[in-house]
């Protein structure tokens, strides 16, 4: 399946997920991801503002930031690059571009992601055998990814069922190391990371 039908196809599968199933699930990915330690140790944690019916990360974020860690939420620049602004309570944030939930903090550039201990991002679903994810189509996440070192955790967040194998993929695509689902976190790629 090529990625445009691939996109489509997860479109619709959470377009029918109804909302209170979708809310469960962000609880209990939320919850899988809390119990991590890699997660509990994280400093600066570079996250996103969920929309519509993509994993919600809105009580991730909030959890995060209460426990002291220093979240990083993207801004999206007018090239679809990735810029970086921190979280500091949820009445921060302000629509960007296409509606997008984004802090109105100092924007501090594309590369402050190198300095994040860990990256989660979202995903229409992931490789199980290369960790090679399907994103919307911008390529924003790609160019995000491609700035974060090997010895960092890279966790997409995906509903059940979105974690396949064979994903299209292409040169510039980067994998993630792990995902997070309602089930569990799976380990995608034998890294560095443990
Ligand atoms: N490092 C990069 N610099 C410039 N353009 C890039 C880069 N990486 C990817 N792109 C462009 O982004 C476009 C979309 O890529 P792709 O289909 O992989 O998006 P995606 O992975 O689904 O989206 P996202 O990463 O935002 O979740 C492609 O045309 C690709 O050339
Ligand atoms: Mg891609």
């Amino acid at each position: 399946m090529d990625k445009l039908r691939l996109r489509s196809a997860v479109e619709a599968a959470r377009a029918s997920m109804p909302e209170e199933e979708r809310h469960a699930a962000s609880v209990r990915t939320r919850e899988n991801l809390l119990e991590q330690p890699w997660v509990q140790m994280a400093g600066l944690v570079a996250c996103y503002w969920s929309a519509g019916t993509e994993p919600a990360t809105h009580g991730l974020v909030f959890a995060l930031w209460k426990h002291g860690a220093t979240v990083i939420l993207p801004v999206l620049r007018d090239d679809d690059d990735l810029d970086w602004a921190v979280y500091d309570g949820p009445d921060t944030l302000a629509p960007g571009r296409f509606g997008i939930m984004e802090p109105v903090d100092t924007r501090r550039g594309v590369d402050t992601v190198r300095t994040a201990s860990l990256v989660i991002v979202p995903a229409l679903a992931v490789d199980r055998s290369t960790g090679i994810r399907l994103g919307r189509g911008g390529g924003s996440y790609d160019r995000a990814l491609a700035r974060v070192g090997p010895n960092v955790p890279t966790v997409a967040l995906l509903h059940d069922g979105e974690l396949l194998e064979g994903v299209p993929a292409e040169p510039h695509d980067v994998p993630v190391r792990y995902v997070a689902q309602p089930g569990g976190i799976t380990r995608v790629v034998a890294g560095r990371v443990q």
